[in-house]
């Protein structure tokens, strides 16, 4: 005879006390622990046989795809939809996720099936929306629903191709006396879809909220279960939006997705790198191009800096899209090394577009674009400049420079500066394109200035 005891669990961090807690000792956050009741049964009573199978009996993974035709999207899949896989989705509110999803939905209603869950909209909302997105479904089955038991029936009984539950958060099983939302009930619900999932073949997409601190709420067990976690991600003023996996069981982690949310929907972006470099203004002082990689892919951005002196006793560093604390380790590295006065100067660092850096790649291009806006010279429109600085001044080797190198030269840059040391890869393939290697960032702001 099974016996129940209940343990306490933050809904924050996952911290479990055998006790209630007012406060997570673990993550500092008050009233944040649910109840949860668990048998204490022995662990091989009710064990069934399990029937392992070789690795050749296992279907071929190309079958197992679904081509959700939207390259942005598949990319980041891995190469399609895998079949029965259980696929989150993170982001700020009003960042996309549901118009992502609907989208989807257009793209492939026609071939497969689908079903629509939300608990958060009503079915003429949702309509609206669809609606506005030119979307003519006929086969799109919509419901507005939070009950866990009556979703989960209805996918085992249908056996749709793709389910979208939108959003985890809302969903609650009666079964258990925590509140929708809850860490209890947010493992529940991802659990049993989970094996609906894999019992029907049928692919569910997740939508889940994100805690102001940026991770997915609930507790990270959830990313732990589901197959892929991906994270929807934008600055909410920029309409540039980026998919990016965080987590993916059938695939890397490295790709990205690069979407413009528009009146018309999110649209897909081929050349991202094109679309972030069209408002650049030529000549401008403190605006210098460099080519970051996302993942495996090289995309253009420009990096603008403007300097001027404080008006106060405490000079001002502020960067959006890098890390604060490397500007201010850049600013002191031309300080030391260049001399440049510029301990007094009040320094704001932004990547154009809304697009997040960080990879120590674009050193050279931060210190480039200080020092352009610091001396009131423009870096030209010609440049490209690539390179991660070194304490002393130093400039170092980057990674996949053949790929930053061709990207550069497809957007029709003359002129790279690269570190010496990947100088003779650089040259290798670059043929348009004239590049000059450099072993420290003395030599790197004599070119562009002089
Ligand atoms: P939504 O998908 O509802 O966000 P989430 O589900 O992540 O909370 O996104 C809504 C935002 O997108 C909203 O701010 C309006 C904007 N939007 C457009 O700009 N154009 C469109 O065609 C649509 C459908 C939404
Ligand atoms: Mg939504």
């Amino acid at each position: 005879m099974a016996k129940f005891k209940s343990k306490f669990i933050c809904r924050e961090c996952g911290y479990e006390t055998v006790k209630w807690m007012g406060k997570c000792p673990s993550c500092l956050m008050f009233d944040s622990f649910d109840e949860e009741v668990y048998s204490t049964e022995k662990v091989f009573e009710n064990a069934v046989v399990i029937r392992p199978v070789t690795l050749q009996s296992i279907e071929d993974d190309n079958k197992q795809r679904i081509d959700v035709n939207m390259d942005e999207l598949n990319r980041v899949l891995g190469g399609g939809l895998v079949k029965g896989s259980m696929v989150l989705v993170g982001g700020d509110p009003g960042i996309g996720k549901s118009t992502l999803l609907l989208q989807l939905c257009k793209s492939i209603e026609n071939n497969y099936s689908i079903l629509y869950i939300s608990g958060e909209e009503s079915l003429s909302q949702i309509g609206i929306r669809a609606r506005r997105l030119g979307m003519k479904n006929q086969k799109l089955q919509l419901a507005c629903e939070t009950d866990l038991e009556s979703i989960g029936d209805f996918i085992e009984k249908t056996r749709p191709d793709i389910a979208i539950i939108d959003s985890i958060q809302t969903i609650y099983s009666r079964q258990m006396t925590s509140v929708p939302g809850s860490a209890n009930q947010i493992r529940n619900a991802t659990l049993l879809l989970m094996n609906i999932a894999k019992k029907t073949d049928t692919a569910i997409f997740l939508v889940g909220h994100v805690t102001k601190d940026g991770s997915i709420a609930g507790p990270k067990i959830l990313e732990h279960m589901v197959d892929t976690v991906l994270y929807f991600e934008g600055d909410r003023s920029s309409s540039f939006r980026i998919l990016r996996a965080v987590k993916n069981r059938f695939g890397s982690t490295n790709e990205i997705g690069v979407f413009e949310m528009s009146d018309n929907g999110l649209e897909q972006i081929k050349n991202p790198s094109l679309r972030l470099l069209s408002g650049r203004n030529d000549g401008a002082y403190g605006s210098c191009v460099m080519p970051t990689l996302e993942g495996t892919r090289p995309i253009m951005v420009e990096i603008q800096a403007l300097v001027c002196t404080t008006a106060f006793g405490m000079p001002r560093r502020m960067s959006t899209g890098f890390d604060n604390n490397r500007v201010t380790m850049l600013m002191a590295i031309l300080e030391k090394v260049l001399s440049y006065k510029i301990y007094n100067c009040d320094a704001y660092v932004n990547v154009a577009g809304g697009i997040k850096i960080n990879e120590p790649a674009c050193d050279l291009a931060i210190i480039t674009s200080i020092a352009s806006s610091f001396k009131n010279k423009s870096v030209g429109n010609e440049w490209v400049i690539i390179g991660e600085a070194g304490l002393t001044g130093e400039v170092r080797a980057v990674s996949f420079i053949d790929k930053r190198i061709k990207e550069s030269e497809r957007l029709g840059f003359k002129k790279a500066i690269v570190p010496a040391a990947n100088l003779n890869e650089a040259k290798k393939c670059s043929t348009g394109i004239e590049v000059f290697g450099v072993d420290n960032i003395k030599k790197a702001l004599a070119l562009v200035f002089e």
